[in-house]
């Protein structure tokens, strides 16, 4: 159930901004202790769904399931030699309308790794005309027979559509500001390998919750998983009815921060913003950056997460970022292309006459 941490909006440096109308490092190599290999790669049971579109919805075994299989890639791509042949003869495209770096590189790293033939289509956002357009794009690769397709575009809703007018796979790599399914994946894969398990854990996710499709895909996940979240932003840049996604919300970062095992940053996501949400970068800094003061509020071991790409400065401190007794960034970076294989190689089972597809 929603719970309230303090009331959003009626206080603090950044209440004037309510108002504004509502539109839209890591050094050293960790290897953690082996988990509990309990991902059988032979049996895909646990994931049935034709599509992976989002974590709404997935239920705590098939969350599981995809992050144990994932678990069991992290070695291989540890390996000198990467590559396997589960995927030979299988073709994937990336079809990508926003831009992206570590997203794109990393699906298109793991369908390498398992022997596919990768394509990658990137389309500049401004040459599309949305809707019939990417109805026709889908219609034309469905003509080439892929075998899956990872999209990502910045409408909300665009990859769902897109899913029901092809007949293969099909892979949510970002829709707007809806849902990023295999960064939370990737993000519940760190956390597990560096706490062992994610029920119980206080997780605080910061910065601009309301443009974030990582911030939805990851509160998700992390309550279905049960642990506990809290969100911290600006009045400004909380999303409407966030508060009814059973997390905590937070206006000021020092109260939020209280206690907390995982801190989440977010970036401002100024490409999705019309208007202005908080007063200047500086201030933002001031009172949302993290930092060490600020993070002194949490637990004295804390881990501190960041998706990328990050603007240092801006919602991170760089000191902060680098420290490599607390940031996992470089390694979830490490675990997204393991994320990555597993959901190819469940999506797939099905055209693997011996794979044990449910
Ligand atoms: C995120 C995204 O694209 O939603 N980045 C990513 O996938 N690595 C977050 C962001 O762009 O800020």
């Amino acid at each position: 159930m929603a719970q309230s941490g303090e009331s959003p909006g009626e206080s603090g440096p950044f209440a004037a901004f309510s108002a504004v109308p509502l539109r839209l490092r890591i050094a050293r190599t960790y290897s953690p202790p082996p988990m509990s290999a309990s991902a059988d790669r032979s049996s895909s049971l646990f994931y049935s769904r034709r599509h992976l579109l989002g974590i709404e919805g997935l239920t705590a075994q098939e969350i599981d399931g995809l992050i144990d299989l994932s678990d069991s890639y992290v070695e291989q791509n540890r390996r000198a030699d990467k590559k396997d042949s589960l995927l030979h003869g299988r073709t994937v495209i990336n079809l990508f309308f926003e831009t992206s770096t570590r997203t794109r590189t990393s699906f298109e790293l793991a369908a390498k790794r398992l022997g596919a033939d990768v394509v990658n289509m990137s389309v500049a956002t401004s040459a599309i005309k949305k809707g019939e357009t990417l109805l026709d794009t889908a219609a034309t690769l469905n003509a080439m027979r892929p075998d899956v397709i990872v999209v990502r575009h910045p409408d909300s809703g665009a990859v769902n559509l897109l899913s029901q007018k092809v007949d293969c796979a099909v892979i949510n790599g970002g829709d707007g500001s809806h849902e990023h399914p295999t960064q939370a994946l990737l993000d519940a894969l760190t956390i597990r390998r560096r706490r062992g398990s994610l029920a119980g854990l206080l997780v605080a996710i910061c910065g601009d919750i309301r443009h974030s499709r990582v911030a939805r895909s990851n509160i998700h996940l992390l309550t279905t998983m049960g642990a506990h979240v809290r969100v911290i932003a600006p009045p400004t840049l909380l999303a409407p009815g966030i508060d009814r996604m059973g997390v905590e919300v937070f206006t000021d970062m020092r109260k939020g921060l209280k206690g907390c095992d995982i801190v989440m940053m977010l970036r401002l996501q100024t490409e999705r913003m019309q208007g202005s949400y908080v007063p200047s970068i500086r201030e933002y800094f001031h009172f949302f950056g993290l930092d060490y003061e600020k993070l002194a509020n949490a637990k004295p071991d804390a881990l501190i997460m960041h998706p990328g790409p990050m603007n240092r400065g801006v919602e991170i401190d760089s000191e902060v970022a680098d420290d490599i007794d607390r940031s996992l960034i470089r390694e979830q970076v490490e675990m997204g292309v393991a994320v990555r294989m597993a959901c190819l190689d469940v999506l797939t089972r099905s055209l693997r006459p011996n794979a044990g597809a449910a």
